[in-house]
């Protein structure tokens, strides 16, 4: 157990990004009340993941981390959850069949909800508001009472979350994770796009390899495999009292947050001497690391031996989101330190956060072309400097939305405004989500 850490110590700390509630009685009630309640996740689930990352970082499996942005109460529903899931094993069987590699699910999803912002206020026709910073903390509508810190809804986000986990815990092992339904993973508005066409031909493969490997005495029965997936939870550990309230130690007295398998540290909270660093080495899940253009080599080192500091392959993953125009300045530099350091990381690439831009009517949108070139240079400078790229991080849903900008559809800016629902940043829509699948999967390929 790290020295000096308790699941309190990150309070001593100074903190970003994190709200102040007016009323701390209130904050203290729910906090205790949350410490109480049944954890979401297991260690033992967590130390699974951790070893499938270790695979990872060995180039002996690929990575696929994807969801909202931000999860919200107004959208949680069903079929939301079940599509987003559907395409992510849409997406993980093109990569999985592409790049001939077991692929390690991990899903933005069941406590994704705080989020960092980059202005503390919000101004509207001369109206300045405290910003939304998800709906773990506060409302997005535009009042003076939304946007009030309520500590209330730290209750509500985990009651969301158990469900959400509930129903993916279903998804992955109940049947609709099985091989045989590839087909139906496909969602009706992706059938009419041209990529479909291939989906569907890659599905037929599939077909006829399940019916040549039952031939042969491989079926769904004697093989869990081909009828059930593993699928993990991941979200940004940014709202602190929710981590601590979740965290629980195992059998052998080591702390995990329970909030999720796996938990990352936002760009804007990676300070070393910080309150989100000190809390996310204690516990014992593997963890994730944005590094965006600013980061700095040494003080990444540093960091790296904070958060782990056994160099214990599978538990840090460093998710590179500099975006399409910058990677290849900064991360060649980055990459070559940390190798050199001989230090066992997963590197994945996160092409969203850094190619977010703001269109003349006022959307925050994203292309798709910078988010392809953005990965297309993270596999070039792996291969350059004989590194493994080991996944990628997205920010997407199964819903069909027009947030982002390009794809097989060109949607256009003037498209933004119909079917733009996101809480926070653009997400890639199915269709765009599974386009890129396809692409990355042609250059693992081609490696
Ligand atoms: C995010 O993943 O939604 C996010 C805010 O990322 P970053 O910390 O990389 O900006
Ligand atoms: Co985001």
């Amino acid at each position: 157990m790290s020295t000096n850490w308790s699941p309190a110590s990150w309070r001593k700390k100074p903190a970003k990004q994190m709200p102040s509630y007016p009323d701390s009685a209130a904050l203290k009630r729910v906090e205790s009340e949350l410490s109480k309640q049944p954890p979401l996740v297991f260690a033992g689930e967590a130390r699974q993941l951790k070893a499938a990352l270790a695979k990872v970082s060995k180039g002996q499996a690929f990575l696929l981390q994807g969801g909202d942005c931000a999860e919200s109460f107004s959208e949680f529903n069903s079929s939301h959850i079940r599509d987003t899931f559907k395409v992510m094993l849409q997406m993980a069987v093109v990569l999985t069949y592409g790049g001939q590699l077991p692929v390690v699910k991990i899903g933005r999803m069941a406590g994704q909800f705080a989020k960092p912002r980059s202005d503390d206020f919000e101004t509207i026709d001369g109206v300045k508001l405290p910003s939304y910073r998800g709906d773990i903390i506060n409302g997005i509508e535009f009042t003076e009472k939304a946007r009030i810190p309520d500590p209330m809804r730290l209750i509500k986000a985990y009651h969301q979350s158990a469900s959400t986990l509930n129903l993916l815990r279903a998804y992955a092992a109940g049947g609709l994770a099985d091989l045989h339904q590839v087909h139906s993973w496909n969602l009706d508005f992706v059938k009419q796009s041209p990529l479909s066409k291939r989906y569907e031909q890659m599905s037929n493969d599939i077909d006829s390899t399940l019916a040549f490997m039952n031939a042969c005495g491989i079926h769904p029965s004697n093989t869990p495999q081909i009828r059930e997936t593993s699928f993990y939870t991941s979200h940004e550990a940014l709202l602190l009292q929710y981590e601590e309230a979740l965290t629980r130690q195992d059998d052998y007295g080591d702390w995990y947050d329970c909030a999720a398998h796996m938990l990352w540290i936002g760009d804007r909270t990676r300070q070393l001497d910080g309150a989100h660093v000190e809390f996310c080495r204690g516990i014992n899940n593997p963890l994730g690391l944005k590094a965006g253009p600013s980061t700095n080599p040494d003080e990444l080192l540093t960091l790296i031996d904070t958060l782990n500091p056994e160099n214990e392959p599978g538990r840090l993953n460093i998710i590179v989101r500099m975006g399409a125009d910058k990677i290849a300045d900064h991360f060649p530099e980055i990459l070559r330190r940390v190798s050199a350091e001989g230090k066992q990381v997963v590197w994945s690439s996160d092409p969203m956060h850094g190619n977010t831009i703001k269109t003349s009517n006022g959307f925050k949108t994203r292309s798709v072309e910078s988010v392809l070139t953005e990965v297309k240079h993270f596999f070039a400078i792996h291969k350059a400097e004989g590194t493994i790229p080991g996944g990628i991080h997205f920010e997407m849903t199964g819903r069909d939305v027009t947030e982002c900008i390009g794809g097989a559809f060109q949607i256009t800016e003037t498209d933004l405004a119909d079917r733009y629902h996101t809480h926070c940043d653009p997400r890639l829509n199915a269709n765009q989500a599974l386009e890129l699948a396809f692409l990355i999967a042609d250059s693992i390929k081609n490696d």
